[in-house]
């Protein structure tokens, strides 16, 4: 089958619902940026905090090319900052648009100390970058899912009955 790149903004669930959907029904699945941490065997914000954002897109774009190969693959929230990435995740599969309101991202991610464009950004910086990822989320999905007060399982059922998948 064609491979599932779902994409969408920080919390929006991506890691979540991607090895739910892979569980549920029997498919390989990657999560790009455990991808990243696992090969260069440091934490995300470590990178960001040692080389840069720059170095981290380029590390992104090498790992959503290998990540072609599997089913399902959670992207970071920046995958569509790169053309060349959408050109990769439109040659081999469909996207998906997690979509989740800000207020929401907003509770889920008010502890969070490992995304640093969303930690170390304040609010009206947060509200910019929401509002320009989600132009560019809605311009390449192939297929939208509001996620606002749905589970996980709700989520997946959702993208299953899309691309008709049957599993378990
Ligand atoms: C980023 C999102 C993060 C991670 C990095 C950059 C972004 O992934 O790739 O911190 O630019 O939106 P999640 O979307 O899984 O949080």
């Amino acid at each position: 089958m064609k491979t599932i790149f779902l994409i969408g903004f920080m919390g929006s669930g991506k890691s979540t619902v991607g090895k739910s959907l892979s569980e549920t029904y029997h498919l390989s699945f990657i999560d790009t940026d455990a991808y990243i941490e696992e090969a260069y065997d440091q934490k995300i914000s470590e990178i960001f905090k040692v080389y840069g954002e720059n170095v981290f897109r380029t590390y992104e774009q090498e790992a959503i090319e290998r990540a072609v190969t599997y089913d399902v693959v959670s992207t970071g929230g920046g995958i569509v900052e790169r053309e060349t990435n959408i050109k990769t995740m439109k040659n081999n599969g469909k996207i998906v648009f997690l979509q989740t309101s800000f207020t929401h991202i907003e509770e889920r991610l008010k502890q969070d100390v490992n995304r640093p464009l969303w930690h170390l950004n304040d609010r009206t910086a947060q509200i910019s970058l929401y509002e320009r990822r989600n132009r560019l989320y809605m311009q390449y999905a192939d297929v939208i899912i509001h996620t606002d007060d749905k589970s996980v399982e709700e989520i997946v059922q959702e993208i299953g009955n899309n691309f008709s998948l049957s599993g378990r």
